[in-house]
């Protein structure tokens, strides 16, 4: 009889404990402001980080960080082609798609390639502590082609043209 008692009360203390768990893990989910993964907000540097040239990867959002004419952009890395994940090449100083060749300026304009927009964009806020937050949650279409808002031909060779031609 001890014994029934004993393990009728274990049960109820896992039940509790199970119950505990998931409301914690509900409520950090729900918890506004805290950076979360892929699909949530994603802290990233402070915009004074962000150099004038070049990218940020941000790995963590799956996406760039890069300063347009003084503004900070953030670039998903997935192609608007068919989502491959596009790389920036450091010689020629553009986005470059292996998969197919679609080529994008550094601001993720779109140059060439089979792709029907520039790269999309993910909504970015300073928060409190004076971070970038980057909302990968939601996406902003990548620009139409047909005009390009900096001008920064390809600097050097493609990493890709071997392959694309
Ligand atoms: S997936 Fe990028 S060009 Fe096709």
């Amino acid at each position: 009889m001890q014994r029934r008692h004993f393990l009728t009360r274990m049960w109820q203390a896992g039940g509790v404990l199970i119950a505990g768990a998931a409301a914690w893990t509900s409520l950090d989910f729900l918890r506004p402001g805290e950076p979360t993964g892929f699909g949530g907000k994603v802290r990233a540097l402070p915009p004074e980080a962000v150099p004038e040239t070049g990218i940020v990867e941000v790995p963590a959002a799956r996406g760039y960080l890069v300063r347009i004419n003084g503004e900070v952009r953030a670039l998903s890395q997935k192609c608007t082609h068919l989502g491959c994940r596009v790389p920036f090449c450091e010689s020629s100083g553009q986005f470059e798609c292996p998969c197919h060749g679609t080529n994008f300026n550094r601001a993720g304009e779109y140059r060439a390639g089979p792709a029907p927009r520039g790269m999309d964009q993910f909504p970015t806020e300073i928060g409190d502590d004076g971070l970038i937050y980057i909302d990968t949650g939601s996406t902003i279409e990548g620009p139409a082609p047909g005009g390009e808002s900096i001008d920064e031909p390809p600097t050097g060779p493609s990493c890709t043209e071997e392959t694309h031609g």
